[in-house]
């Protein structure tokens, strides 16, 4: 038999740190700078240093990945400071990390066993076991112990039988695991549903899950590259996702205040934000208060129920509508009716409770019965809807869609209902008139943005995704792919890469684009009009675009017309010359907006004049849909 040179066998121990392969057993623990890879190699477990501190932990990481993303971590809270940690099982058969000093840092607390193994899975999670490959109990698993990252295959939720309550934590900074201050978890009870928090207080809420999907986030949902299941019984109730093509590394992770799920592509290597939440304005907890109703479409974006007015309108009128609305009529519990909502995310069910053998008809009864009912709802729509939801107290984080969302019956006095009580979202989608478009075949579509490949992914806009695409001539092209729970109108959408005359509405600095020869091109044309060639102006109830670079009688009474772009590009050009934001209504004090600014120094009849001699000079912006995507830049941007 050949015998190694001793030096030659020590070379090879320094090549390959992960000789341990993917188990640990009793008698071969882990030492610092040693590691364990899956069988698969996907995932590498071993100790680390986030960072550019000393501080030693016990991670999991992707082992294909060049940018070290660590999805788990042991021992948190209690870093080992120099390299001579060590991963042992103990004689009572749990795992145990612990310096030369024999100082424990972390430990599991399973029962007894007498010859565990603790391996590592190719899902990256990190098993403690006993048996054989065949039959063996599982004692302790590192998905039961979530860090920020949800895996594909882990659970997020509650099981009833252990208490056991699975929920994201976000690391206290970059280089410290310890658990921060946000965290994502489930409510099980009820209606259940996700909510952010930070601390104590909610900063974000899925909606209760209706039997099909959140009702506050339908985006939350099974596409061609990811399926959810959400598992409800009495024992359990948690969610859990699978990535469908597995060669996808995709994680879901807690960062701050969002979740976001993100995408590995190896061509940029980089990871890819593919979707993220909160996504407006609107899913910032009770951004609107108590019986109000946020519309992230709407400008301003909160109003009261019907039948309910602003508590403090002088908030309100400055754009903060947080303080709620009040009843305008009183409750007295005896002949009240109620007023139907539809297409929205269900307000907190906090103080709900729900009777899953009730009919729509006996949920009216018991709330018409009961004086501290203030709502109810289906609370099941699946197969035709069913189940009771009750609400007990004010109702509170209401969002309205235009799709999806669901009907909320909200208690009123008598003497508010009127003969039609539905409530619907205002509709303005009847204006459209044939436009001459250049139009494209999808399966052009299809082929420039390669089936709209994941990897083709820019972004996304409030209605939809936008890929990156290359038309057979080589013109790179943007494409936004209309979601199916858009708020937008095919109308909306059709505005946006025409002969007639564009009332853009919403000019403003993040919305201009540079291409590669510096070429400003004007973007988003979401809430653009058209005008027929002699139209002069036009009236809306519903003012959309951005305070700060709207004109008066636009903003105040609705009217707008080409001069409404002329006075936004007015607001951009100051913008430019003086390389300061223009504020917009958040500032009470007018002089510390830049407009407020000039109108003091020049008086306003003469700035009005000031912008349309700028704007004639300066308006030589090319209008187009379509934006060049490369070197995709932004001018700046405003707010
Ligand atoms: C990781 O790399 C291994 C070996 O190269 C490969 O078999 C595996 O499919 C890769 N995993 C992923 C998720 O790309
Ligand atoms: C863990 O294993 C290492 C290496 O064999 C050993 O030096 C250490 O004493 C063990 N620690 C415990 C707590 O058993
Ligand atoms: C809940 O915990 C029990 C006990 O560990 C386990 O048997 C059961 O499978 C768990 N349920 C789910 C849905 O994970
Ligand atoms: C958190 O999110 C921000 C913004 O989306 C991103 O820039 C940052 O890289 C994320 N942090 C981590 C640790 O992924
Ligand atoms: C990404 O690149 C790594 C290293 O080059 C390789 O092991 C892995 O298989 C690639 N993954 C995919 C999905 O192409
Ligand atoms: C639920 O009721 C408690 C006690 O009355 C109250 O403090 C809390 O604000 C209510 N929560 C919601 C979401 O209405
Ligand atoms: C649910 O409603 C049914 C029918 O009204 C009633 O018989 C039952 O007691 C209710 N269940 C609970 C838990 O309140
Ligand atoms: C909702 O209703 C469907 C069909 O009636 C049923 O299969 C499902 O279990 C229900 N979901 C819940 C959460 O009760
Ligand atoms: C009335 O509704 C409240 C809130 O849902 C509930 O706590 C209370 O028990 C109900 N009262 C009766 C008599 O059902
Ligand atoms: C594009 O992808 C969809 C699903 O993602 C698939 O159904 C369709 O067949 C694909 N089309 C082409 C032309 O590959």
């Amino acid at each position: 038999m050949k015998t190694w040179p001793l030096s030659l066998l020590f070379l090879c121990s320094l090549l390959s740190p992960s000789i341990a392969g993917d188990t640990i057993t009793p008698n071969t623990p882990l030492s610092d700078g040693k590691t364990l890879v899956s069988a698969g190699g996907n995932f590498e477990l071993g100790f680390f240093s986030p960072g550019n501190l000393k501080n030693r932990y016990l991670g999991i990481w992707y082992k294909n990945i060049s940018t070290q993303t660590v999805v788990w971590v042991a021992n948190r809270e209690a870093p080992l400071t120099d390299n001579t940690g060590s991963l042992n099982i103990s004689s009572d058969g749990n795992l145990i990390l612990s310096n030369q000093a024999a100082k424990v840092f972390w430990s599991t607390s399973s029962s007894k066993a007498s010859s565990p193994v603790a391996q590592l899975l190719d899902t990256g999670n990190f098993v403690l076991k006993e048996g054989n490959h065949d039959s063996y109990s599982l004692l302790w698993q590192s998905f039961d112990h979530p860090c920020d990252t949800l895996l594909p295959g882990m659970k997020l939720g509650f099981n009833f039988t252990t208490g056991l309550d699975l929920y994201l934590t976000t690391w206290k900074s970059t280089d410290d695991p310890s658990p921060g201050d946000y965290s994502f978890k489930l409510d099980p009870y009820g209606s259940p549903e996700f909510f952010i928090w930070k601390q104590s207080t909610k900063e974000y809420r899925s909606g209760p899950w209706n039997g099909i999907q959140f009702s506050g986030e339908p985006e939350m949902n099974s596409d061609s590259y990811f399926t959810f299941e959400f598992f409800i019984n009495p024992h359990a109730v948690y969610y859990t996702y699978k990535v469908v093509d597995s060669s996808i590394i995709s994680r879901f992770m807690l960062n701050e205040s969002m979740i976001q799920r993100y995408v590995w592509f190896n061509s940029t290597v980089g990871w890819s934000i593919y979707w993220s939440i909160p996504k407006d304005q609107c899913d910032y907890y009770a951004e609107c208060g108590p019986y109000g109703i946020c519309n992230p479409n709407d400008s301003p974006i909160c109003n009261c129920l019907y039948g309910f007015s602003p508590k403090s309108p002088q908030d309100w009128s400055l754009g903060d509508g947080q303080g709620g609305c009040m009843r305008n009529t009183r409750l007295d519990c005896q002949g009240d009716g109620f007023v139907r909502l539809t297409h929205v995310k269900l307000p907190d069910t906090s103080n709900s409770t729900v009777n899953k053998s009730m009919s729509l008809e006996q949920c009216k009864e018991s709330c018409l019965n009961n004086c501290s009912c203030m709502a109810y709802a289906t609370s099941n729509i699946s197969g035709g809807g069913s189940a009771c939801i009750i609400w007990g107290s004010d109702l509170i984080d209401i969002k309205q869609f235009v799709d999806g969302g669901q009907d909320l019956y909200v208690r009123l006095a008598a003497s508010e209902l009127s003969p039609t009580q539905d409530v619907y979202p205002e509709d303005e989608s009847n204006r459209g008139k044939e436009l001459e478009l250049p139009l494209f075949e999808l399966s052009t579509i299809v082929v420039a943005t390669d089936n709209f490949s994941i990897a083709n992914k820019l972004g996304e806009g409030g209605f939809g995704t936008v890929y990156k695409g290359e038309l057979e001539d080589g013109q790179g092209i943007a494409v936004k792919r209309l979601s199916r729970y858009s708020l937008q109108g095919a109308d909306e959408f059709k505005n946006e890469d025409s002969r007639f005359r564009i009332i853009h509405r919403d000019v403003k600095a993040s919305n201009i684009l540079l291409d590669n020869d510096m070429n400003p091109k004007i973007s988003d044309f979401g809430v653009a009009r058209i005008f027929g060639g002699d139209q002069i102006d036009e009236y809306t109830k519903r003012v959309v675009g951005t305070y700060g670079y709207m004109s008066p009688e636009y903003a105040m009474d609705g009217i707008f017309s080409v001069k409404s772009d002329v006075f936004s590009f007015g607001v951009l050009v100051l913008e430019i010359i003086s390389g300061k934001k223009n504020r917009g209504i958040y500032n009470t004090d007018p002089r510390l907006s830049l407009l407020g600014h000039v109108r003091e120094m020049i008086g306003f009849m003469c700035y009005q004049s000031i912008f349309h001699l700028l704007a004639s000079v300066f308006l030589n912006i090319e209008l187009s849909g379509m934006e060049t995507v490369e070197g995709r830049q932004q001018l700046g941007t405003a707010r």
